[in-house]
């Protein structure tokens, strides 16, 4: 499968329905430390629950919408993943999200593959804005859109239901003439 290259080895590529067993492993890896930060239905359990995620990515992905990339390390292992959880080309804006095992955090694969997604919406394919949602307690989170260079643009008032109480969440967006310069600096 072709590949693009991240630092220390790490590499980003397509996560597809055929990685099923695979991305069942990593989530057992993953499952507690992303539960309460990313969408409920993204927390599968089992190769049947992972299956149906990858399936939806690539219905969605064919119809030029969403789409589901996974970061492997310098040994190969899937240790987490970046995505457009929105992409509409019509309507020029798009929405990235991401997620990592806990023993992944802290090389920077996140923001280097957010660079990529980003670059490739709004360079290549032409969209005007890349948005970025997150918890408002989520600091790890909104710590790799400040690295985007986007803007904090506002905050949802209890809009994130979790464990019984609503979080307020966040949303952050770059405009495409303001990544050509975040860019270049
Ligand atoms: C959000 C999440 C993916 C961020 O992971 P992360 O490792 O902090 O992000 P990156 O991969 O971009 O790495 C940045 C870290 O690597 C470090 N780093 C090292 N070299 C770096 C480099 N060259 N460039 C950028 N960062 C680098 C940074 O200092 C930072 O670590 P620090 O915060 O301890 O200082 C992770 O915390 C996670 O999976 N959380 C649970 C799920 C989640 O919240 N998903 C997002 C939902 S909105």
């Amino acid at each position: 499968m072709f590949s693009l290259p991240l630092r220390d080895g790490a590499r980003l590529s397509p996560l597809e329905l055929h990685h099923a067993e695979e991305f069942a492993a990593h989530l057992d890896r993953a499952r507690e430390h992303i539960r309460p930060w990313v969408g409920a239905s993204f927390v599968t359990e089992g190769v049947v629950g992972a299956r149906g995620t990858l399936l939806r990515y690539a219905e969605r992905q064919a119809a030029d919408g969403a789409r589901l990339f996974g970061i492997r390390d310098a040994d190969g292992l899937l240790v987490g993943g970046v995505m457009f959880t929105a992409f509409d080309a019509a309507g020029g804006s798009c929405e990235v999200g991401c997620w990592l095992e806990p023993a992944a955090e802290g090389h920077g694969w996140v923001t280097d593959s957010c660079t990529l997604l980003v670059d490739w919406a709004l360079a290549e394919r032409g969209l005007h804005r890349a948005e970025w949602h997150c918890r408002a307690d989520n600091g790890r989170s909104a710590a790799v859109a400040a690295r985007l260079g986007m803007t904090l643009e506002g905050v949802h008032r209890e809009t994130w239901p979790y464990d019984g109480v609503r979080y307020d969440s966040q949303v952050w967006a770059v405009l495409a003439p303001e990544w050509r310069a975040h860019r270049k600096r």
